[in-house]
């Protein structure tokens, strides 16, 4: 299917694959659904951990406004939201089922206060231009079925200086043998995404959006996905058995075809204005907690204030 000439298909395509793999992924994965943790060496809490090592990455910082784009269950962002003082997330995923079971998990925690979740896509954002700090997508941008309106969209709702941050599967920029892409194609089809984009191809959607700093690079070595294999099988007295989650994703992939990888990009501050001018603008969001209030409320403000002569 050309889904870029019929994106809501294609939802209903990827919503379809959620209501069914929603049960198995909470009864298997957890609330974090990766395929690939940052492997930080044997510890508690390996989940948590690599969740965390990605926030570092995405270089989110206490009181910072982050957007969880394409979110699950919103495992990432509450482990986020726990540990970075004065985080609040907002959150959205396409699944109706995620969406319902992130706010019950949100509430259990006591986290309602800072983390939000939305039922959206990700291409078309419900949010005021320039209000997040930082926008991130974990093993989410495969589901994207066009590159250059999702990265539009981002840049638009990223506030100046704001950084974009995504850690995912990509594919070889090399040719594929046949094998490669039969293997490729079975990937995407297995978690119903719509591709699984090169590095290249992502930056310089990136880059063609207004990002600048585009910075990408192949994380596989840094990688575990001992835990999302694990979570395929179960010991059934004494026999090794598929798990629902196992029956629906179980596959002996060589995984040639694709790898790891990370990319990090930052919107742009306004330029400076020059000698000869007088004045100088000064970019500034309002704060406020519901990111839903309106355009209005949260636009950014463009400020001129005359420097003394
Ligand atoms: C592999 S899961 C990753 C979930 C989450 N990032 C995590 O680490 O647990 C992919 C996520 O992308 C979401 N997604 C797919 N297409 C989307 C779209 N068009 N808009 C918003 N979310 C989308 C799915 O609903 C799902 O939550």
């Amino acid at each position: 299917m050309k889904s870029e000439e019929h994106p809501s298909a294609y939802r209903k395509q990827v919503r379809k694959y959620w209501r069914q793999a929603h049960r198995p992924y909470l009864e298997s994965v957890g609330t974090t659904f990766q395929a690939g943790l940052m492997n930080l060496g044997p510890a508690e809490e390996p989940v948590t951990r690599s969740n965390l090592h990605l926030a570092a990455a995405a270089g989110i910082r206490p009181g910072d406004r982050v957007l969880d784009a394409g979110c699950g269950v919103c495992g990432p962002g509450m482990d986020i939201a726990r540990q970075i003082e004065g985080v609040t997330v907002t959150a959205v995923t396409i699944s109706p089922e995620q969406a319902a079971t992130a706010k019950k998990l949100i509430h259990q925690a006591r986290l309602s206060s800072r983390i939000k979740v939305s039922l959206a896509d990700y291409h078309r954002l419900p949010f005021p231009a320039g209000f997040f700090d930082v926008v991130y997508f974990f093993e989410s941008v495969g589901y994207s079925y066009d590159l250059a309106r999702l990265f539009s969209e981002v840049f638009r709702v990223t506030r100046p200086g704001g950084v974009v941050y995504i850690k995912d599967v990509f594919s070889r920029e090399r040719p594929l043998s046949q094998a490669e892409q039969e293997e490729l194609a079975g990937f995407n089809r297995t978690y119903a995404q719509f591709q699984t984009p090169t590095l290249r191809q992502v930056r310089e959607a990136l880059a063609e959006a207004g990002f600048e700093q585009v910075r990408g690079r192949d994380l596989t070595k840094r990688i575990t996905t001992a835990h999302a294999l694990n979570a395929m099988f179960e010991n059934r007295n004494g026999s090794l058995r598929p798990t629902e989650f196992g029956k629906m994703h179980f596959r002996s992939y060589r995984c040639a075809a694709v790898f790891f990888g990370e990319i990090k990009a930052a919107r742009p501050e306004p330029k400076r204005l020059g000698p000869g001018n007088n004045s100088k603008r000064q970019h500034k969001c309002r704060k406020a907690h519901n990111p839903n209030q309106g355009e209005k409320t949260w636009q950014i403000e463009a400020r001129r204030s005359s420097r003394s002569s």
